[in-house]
């Protein structure tokens, strides 16, 4: 449509810093999936040793570079960079995770925003399998900045996928099982295998896995495997619907990032 309107195919910018194998993973996925749908795509990658300063000159090229409609810096960052500084630096029309506090903001305010990649990917899976949300109780197991916050937030927005009530469980939580065993809808994102066993979870739940944990399997070539912070098989009979890992909540993200580039290179949130 926009190609056929004589503009240009939205472009994402992903910048990859260091060695981290997940985010190696990622990363691709996104560069990959751009391609098949017909999206420019740019990858920067820079050695762990790069400096703020040097990371900080990145990010200022990609806010003025008039080609690139919203870029990511992927996290987690070395430990000499300051990720907060980071998030802060990047324009907030540019900024297709939705980590900014600006994007964040108004997400809590329920204005137009970019809403972080994970969290639009799990709306998107309630509203595509018509899972009523309006009155049920959600247990998010998880924290985090990118999913169990906001998450939380777009749960208990008044919306089409949202009116829960929601509890939100972290590590200092004195019972997350006795929490989650009242869960009409869980939302799994504490990056531990199998955390969440058969008993923890109410027959008939709605489970939804965030987790991509690595475990030691001796009998693949790569020497290991990915599972999530659910014990799917256990648990799979009990619910009334679960995501896999892999190929649940991972491609969902993917597929809200580009979402995002493309209602920025439509000027959908920002003019
Ligand atoms: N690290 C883990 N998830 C994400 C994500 O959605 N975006 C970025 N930039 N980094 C991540």
């Amino acid at each position: 449509m926009l190609l056929a309107q004589g503009r240009k195919a939205p472009h994402l910018a992903a910048v990859l810093i260091g060695e981290n194998p997940a985010s190696q993973v990622y990363v691709r996925n996104k560069v990959k999936s751009c391609k098949e749908v017909g999206f420019e795509s740019t990858l920067i990658k820079r050695a762990a040793s790069i400096s703020e300063e040097g990371l900080l000159e990145i990010v200022g090229e990609l806010n003025q570079n008039p080609q690139i409609d919203g870029f990511i810096v992927q996290l987690p960052l070395p430990k000499h960079i300051d990720e907060t500084k980071v998030t802060l630096a990047i324009e907030p029309r540019k900024d297709v995770d939705g980590f900014h506090p600006m994007n964040f903001g108004r997400m809590a305010q329920g204005m137009p925003s970019y809403l972080p990649a994970t969290p639009f990917g799990i709306v998107q899976m309630l509203e595509r399998y018509n899972i009523p949300t309006a009155g049920k109780h959600a247990v998010v197991v998880g924290r985090s900045n990118i999913v169990g916050t906001p998450i939380s937030i777009l749960l208990s927005r008044k919306a089409k996928v949202g009116d829960c009530t929601v509890t939100l469980t972290h590590s200092r939580t004195k019972d997350i099982a006795a929490e989650l065993r009242r869960a009409d809808i869980i939302i799994a994102a504490i990056g531990q295998a199998n955390f969440i066993t058969a008993d923890m979870v109410k027959p008939e739940a709605v489970v939804i896995d965030v987790g991509i944990n690595r475990i030691e399997d001796v009998s693949v070539p790569k020497g290991y495997r990915l599972v999530g912070d659910v014990d799917f098989d256990a648990v799979a009979p009990k619910c009334s619907f679960i995501t896999p890992v892999p190929g649940g909540v991972g491609p969902m993200t993917v597929t809200s990032l580009l979402m995002n580039t493309l209602k920025s290179a439509k000027g959908e949130i920002y003019g």
